[in-house]
């Protein structure tokens, strides 16, 4: 049996949708906890979201409240990366931008032990060119990518490059295991398996939107109903953040030239405008309402045939 690393400690840093969503199931898992704010500002925010989700499932009934509290003690947030140094893994799951991502493996690395192991939560990036030709790190750094919302989405795809430890691999297996997910272990290539195949989806329903075929409610009921699947496409873009969604599609299509992977325009037009789903009140659907309705003023310029066919 190959011998593996031990996780007892875990750092995350980025304390967005997904950074905070990890730490709040391996805070669960029993893990301490480190969450660093990556950008300058208070970084009790993070700490508030994960309450705010955590009594959202005490409510729900899908989660103990004394489980709650207890791994809400097992928290710290931090603007300070340097609390980050006595991390056994580091998780990083910030803004999806490789020159971004490079230099904070880079400023990382010069303040974690040598033993520690570095992820990325990335969803399109390739984790060989976050962690570039000269690290010192390239057989401890493996992609770790979560699925939103993480308390409630089973899998993790674990990225590996053909030069990764395997101590490193079987460590990161069993401490995917302890948070009560799969593992699905996957070469590092863009989008790993779930991304490469899921983005063409989104991006065709946003299109098929963009052409006027119907409402987004409609695509997703059709969708729903159709294949059975939890939510639609546009709901599901929304939730995932339309920035993300942009950024996936921009990545894939660089590295596979294939236009199943173009982003329309109607996507590029909504993320420079800010509307980037769930998480700003606004994409496809109107979030100030409850439960959240079409967002018409899209819908007018379909209807108008103002983005028909355009791409971004
Ligand atoms: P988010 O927008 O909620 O959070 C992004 C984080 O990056 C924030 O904490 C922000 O402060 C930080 N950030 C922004 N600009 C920065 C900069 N210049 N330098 C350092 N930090 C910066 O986004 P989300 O969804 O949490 O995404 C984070 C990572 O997780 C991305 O790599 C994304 O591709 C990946 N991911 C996202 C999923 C999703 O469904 N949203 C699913 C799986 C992975």
């Amino acid at each position: 049996m190959t011998e593996s690393i031990q996780v007892r400690n875990v750092g995350i840093i980025g304390g967005g949708l997904m950074g905070t969503g990890i730490a709040e199931v391996t805070a669960l898992a029993g893990y301490p906890t480190t969450v660093v704010k990556a950008t300058p500002g208070d970084p009790s925010g993070a700490l508030d979201r994960i309450k705010r989700s955590m009594d959202r499932r005490v409510e729900r009934g899908k989660l103990d409240a004394a489980d709650a509290t207890a791994a809400l003690s097992r928290i710290e947030c931090t603007a300070d990366r340097s609390a980050l140094a006595g991390a056994d893994l580091v998780i990083e799951s910030i803004v999806e931008d490789l020159q971004v991502k490079r230099a904070l493996f880079a400023d990382l690395d010069a303040r974690c032990t040598s033993d520690a192991v570095f992820a990325s939560n990335t969803s399109t990036l390739r984790i060989a060119d976050i962690v570039g030709d000269g690290s010192d790190r390239r057989d401890r750094t493996i992609g770790l990518h979560f699925f939103s919302p993480v308390p409630a989405m089973s899998l993790v795809e674990l990225a590996h490059l053909p030069h990764t430890d395997p101590r490193v691999l079987a460590g990161a297996e069993a401490f995917i295991g302890a948070l009560g997910k799969t593992a699905v272990p996957v070469l590092d290539s863009t989008g790993f398996v779930v991304n490469r195949l899921l983005v063409p989806y989104l991006i065709g329903a946003i299109a098929a939107y963009q052409q006027g075929l119907a409402r987004p409610d409609q695509i997703d009921t059709a969708m729903k109903l159709g294949c059975g699947h939890p939510l639609g496409p546009l709901a599901l873009s929304d939730l995932i953040g339309l920035d993300v969604v942009y950024a996936m599609s921009k990545l894939l299509y660089r590295d596979f030239g294939e236009s199943r992977y173009q982003p329309p325009a109607l996507l590029r037009r909504l993320v420079q405008n800010g509307h980037l789903g769930k998480k700003s009140g606004l994409g496809f659907y109107d979030y100030s309402h409850k439960p959240a309705v079409a967002n018409d003023t899209i819908w007018d310029l379909v209807r108008a045939g103002a983005l028909r066919e355009s791409v971004g």
